[in-house]
């Protein structure tokens, strides 16, 4: 039976099954395969502040200000609020959280039946752009919607989720895309059996001239030294990188985005610590192939590793949170959702945030409870 067919016929039955009661048990026999499938066919912050200007004044606000040091300071629920008399509530983006959850779900002939993995890769996307330097980039002001940034090689694939995350702003017009795209990526976690990301609004909608430039974002064929450059670019050290590595449990390369194919585990629409446990527990050979380099499984070269991932284990100080996290899951999710919140913050102002605490957003599965 080829793999399509598998995940089907699997779906097929996962949906005439009862919806498993607990988070920790996957919701559906098609998330964690019992037997392995087979192998696959194979800028200056002036700029920024003048953009988000821009964006104000060009939305009719003209409610932005500016704090003693320069700052953007007001919130796209704050001018939300001037604008229009609405203060959405934790409820109100209890309700956006609960339409994307739905809408992951509902993919049957996609991937693996979930559009989680690649709505998560937008927010990372959307949010990994930040320079702690410049202060520029981050999720802020949702730049991916624009050209060049939205064309960038790396965001190959990601107008599939942002294209989805459209259908959802319609229904939910006053949220800012960037509290809609992160709002996904933590709907996308929390879903697909992850920890719980504390998240929290405020960002604003930018313009063109806040994109990013290329190449912000990592190179898969690329080593240690690389790795701890862009994401120390971002803010994060050597352990962070590696937690945040830990998401290639989830999903699958496309070869026709970024020219990669293949999942990195047997289960990739459910959070586990299996990207670890596989990195040390398989033995890894280089695929042959006409496509990037790229390592396979030996036993059954159904699952992949990127270049950047076997860094994770090749590197000695890589390596020793890798095997802490490949030992003890509750220590992964700790630390994975820690990070994961971080990176979706980054770029945005503290002032601009509509609480000073950070929510919990529950899961489909807590709100039935
Ligand atoms: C360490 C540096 C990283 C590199 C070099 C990298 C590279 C890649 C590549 C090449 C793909 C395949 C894209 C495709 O063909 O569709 C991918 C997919 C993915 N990445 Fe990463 N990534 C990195 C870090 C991260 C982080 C930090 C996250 C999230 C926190 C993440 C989440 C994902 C997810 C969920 C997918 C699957 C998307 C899908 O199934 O459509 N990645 N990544």
């Amino acid at each position: 039976m080829s793999f399509a067919l598998l995940r089907s016929s699997v779906r097929r039955a996962a949906l005439t099954a009862p919806r498993a009661a607990s988070r920790a048990t996957p919701r559906a026999p098609f998330r964690k395969f019992s037997t392995p499938p087979p192998a696959p066919k194979a800028k200056s912050n002036t700029g920024l502040i003048v953009g988000a200007l821009a964006a104000v004044v060009l939305g009719g606000g003209g409610y932005y200000y500016l704090s003693s040091n320069g700052d953007a300071v007001k919130s796209g629920v704050q001018i939300l609020k001037a604008k229009t008399n609405f203060t959405p509530s934790q409820e109100d983006y209890q309700k956006v959280y609960n339409k994307i959850a739905e809408m992951l779900d509902d993919a049957d002939d996609y991937d693996d039946g979930s559009y989680g993995p690649v709505i998560l890769r937008l927010a990372w996307h959307a949010s990994g752009t930040y320079d702690v330097e410049t202060k520029t980039g981050g999720s802020n002001y949702a730049t991916m919607r624009f050209e060049p940034e939205a064309l960038h090689g790396a965001n190959a694939g990601l107008d599939v989720a942002r294209g989805l995350m459209e259908k959802i702003k319609a229904q939910f017009p006053w949220i800012s895309y960037g509290d809609l795209w992160t709002l996904g990526g933590v709907a996308a976690v929390q879903e697909m059996d992850g920890p719980i990301i504390p998240w929290r609004p405020g960002r604003i909608d930018g313009v063109a001239t806040n994109a990013t430039p290329d190449g912000r974002l990592p190179d898969a064929t690329q080593g240690a030294a690389h790795l701890r450059a862009i994401f120390g670019r971002m803010g994060f050290n050597d352990q962070e990188i590696v937690a945040l590595s830990g998401a290639h449990a989830l999903g699958r390369c496309h070869s026709n985005r970024s020219g990669f194919e293949g999942p990195w585990t047997f289960s990739p629409t459910t959070l586990t610590n299996d990207y670890f446990k596989l990195l040390f527990t398989e033995s890894w050979v280089w695929k042959k192939w006409s496509g990037p380099k790229q390592l396979e499984d030996k036993k059954t070269k159904s699952l992949m590793m990127l270049p950047t991932d076997y860094v994770v284990i090749s590197d000695k100080s890589f390596k020793k949170f890798a095997k802490a996290y490949a030992d003890d899951k509750d220590l992964f999710f700790k630390d994975f959702s820690a990070v994961v919140a971080k990176l979706f913050e980054l770029g945005v102002p503290t002032q601009q945030f509509a609480t000073p605490e950070p929510w919990q957003m529950k899961t489909l599965d807590e709100q039935k409870k």
